[in-house]
């Protein structure tokens, strides 16, 4: 059963539960970018990101990726553990896009020899500024222990989920994730995996089927969703 509001962010409400252990996380359609400036509506958002989420969850899981999740209660809801969010955001980038094409001078689409992997701290007041390890660990953000965690768990997820969209035909350009701890001091993979938080490139034709439809005005949102969701539920599965 739902208790009461315990969070909301851009995307989603946290609800307690009456388990202490245990939250619901519900899914919106609205949609935000470069720091709530640019705001709107994708229908069905939530249905997606939520159903994509609930789908790789357990594989990660499996993969070795210890996550959240516990299931999925219904289009918008998913039933997780109680966790305390680390508030560094995770981003791992196979190929240049966005931000670090931006910063870097690169082109968008120049692979990266290696996964390169990125830390902002969570701050909507700031922007989400760019930091590095050694600032998380001096402003008590996260432990270096559980950071070398967070990297190794950040790796994973992309080793199991690079080769998971190449055969749905997408390339996996860059994503976005963010941990937690629970109670007896697990770091956890929290949050979501989703076309709100990764760059999903087609890998035949190059057309972006994520976010950056919503943010750069390209048209199409909701039928980029509805695409990734389909590819995500087929059945090609060599993993
Ligand atoms: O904008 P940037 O290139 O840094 O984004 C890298 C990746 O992280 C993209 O896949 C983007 O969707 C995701 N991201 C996110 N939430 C943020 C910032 C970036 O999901 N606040």
């Amino acid at each position: 059963m739902k208790g009461e509001l315990r969070y909301e962010g851009k995307a989603k409400k946290v609800y307690a539960t009456d388990k202490p252990g245990e939250y619901i996380v519900e899914y919106k359609d609205d949609a935000t970018a470069f720091n709530a400036q640019k705001r709107g509506t994708v229908a069905d958002k939530g249905v997606v990101n939520n159903a994509i989420t609930s789908v790789l969850y357990p594989r990660l899981e499996a993969a070795g990726v210890p996550t959240h999740f516990l299931a999925q209660l219904s289009e918008r809801e998913q039933l997780v553990k109680a966790v305390e969010i680390v508030p560094v955001e995770v981003v791992v980038r196979n190929v240049a896009a966005g931000s670090f094409s931006k910063r870097l001078g690169l082109s968008e689409g120049v692979l990266l020899s290696q996964p390169v992997v990125e830390y902002y701290y969570k701050s909507d007041v700031l922007g989400d500024p760019l930091i590095n390890t050694d600032t998380a660990v001096t402003m008590g953000w996260a432990t270096e222990e559980d950071l070398a965690v967070i990297r190794t768990l950040a790796l994973r997820v992309n080793a199991f989920l690079t080769p998971f969209f190449a055969a749905r035909g997408v390339r996996l350009i860059d994503f976005k994730l963010e941990f937690g701890k629970t109670p007896d001091g697990e770091i956890v993979l929290a949050d979501e995996i989703s076309p709100d938080t990764c760059r999903f490139w087609d890998a035949q034709s190059g057309e972006k089927l994520d976010k950056d439809r919503f943010r750069r005005d390209l048209g199409g949102v909701e039928d980029a969703y509805q695409e990734m969701l389909r590819r995500v539920i087929s059945e090609a599965d060599p993993t």
